[in-house]
């Protein structure tokens, strides 16, 4: 059975507009000690939002420029960057204890291929993974207008055992800057797989 909360985390990005949303969720991560293990996976199209979005400049140090820390800083060990053409590394095995993925944010091209079972590359082969396994899968989602095949393939994904999650955040809790906004809806997707933040704000009615 997986842990409970997650202590090995996969976390995947693609190619989706959002990119301020994985900084925070990584940022989280880091800080929390229940996790061990993070096992991060980015496509190539991510890296050409997250250039666009954050100013991130290539694969080199990609886990360092998102957490904005130095190369030699001391970056969580927790972190294993994994290469997404690598079908062949630990999270394309349900023998891998992963416990739980994260997509974020999830195009809709990912989103089709894990809806119908293209596991061609390690982002769709992990998530397949945890699918069969029957390991919790959130998927952020994220697109605008959507159209029939996108809503299709998030009922098949849903419909399969995933999360869908869409990149929607809350406005409630007034969030002043845009890195507010993303840190909280970075905790509610944690909170999901039991991993609640202690600062993460609570509506009291
Ligand atoms: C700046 C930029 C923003 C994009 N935003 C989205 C988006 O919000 N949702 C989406 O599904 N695709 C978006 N795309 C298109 C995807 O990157 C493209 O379909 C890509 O093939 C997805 O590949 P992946 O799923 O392997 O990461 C965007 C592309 C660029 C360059």
């Amino acid at each position: 059975m997986p842990n409970q909360p997650p202590q090995n985390l996969t976390v995947a990005t693609t190619g989706a507009s959002g990119s301020v949303f994985l900084r925070q969720l990584l940022l989280t991560v880091q800080r929390d000690a229940r996790i061990q293990t993070v096992n991060f996976i980015a496509s190539d199209s991510a890296l050409r939002v997250m250039a666009e979005e954050l100013g991130i400049r290539g694969r080199s140090n990609l886990i360092g420029q998102l957490l904005a820390t130095k190369p030699a800083a001391k970056i969580a060990s927790k972190f294993q960057e994994q290469s997404n053409p690598d079908i062949g590394a630990n999270v394309a095995s349900g023998s891998y204890p992963a416990d739980a993925m994260v997509v974020l944010p999830c195009s809709v091209g990912t989103l089709a291929r894990i809806a119908n079972g293209i596991a061609s590359h390690l982002i769709e082969r992990a998530a397949d993974v945890c699918l069969k396994e029957k390991r919790p899968l959130v998927l952020c989602v994220r697109e605008t207008p959507l159209n029939k095949i996108h809503i299709r393939n998030m009922y098949r994904a849903a419909d399969a055992g995933a999360t869908i999650f869409p990149l929607i955040p809350a406005f409630y809790y007034r969030p002043a800057h845009l890195d507010d906004m993303a840190r909280e809806f970075a905790y509610r997707v944690l909170a999901h797989l039991g991993l609640s933040q202690s600062e993460a704000f609570r509506w009291k009615g």
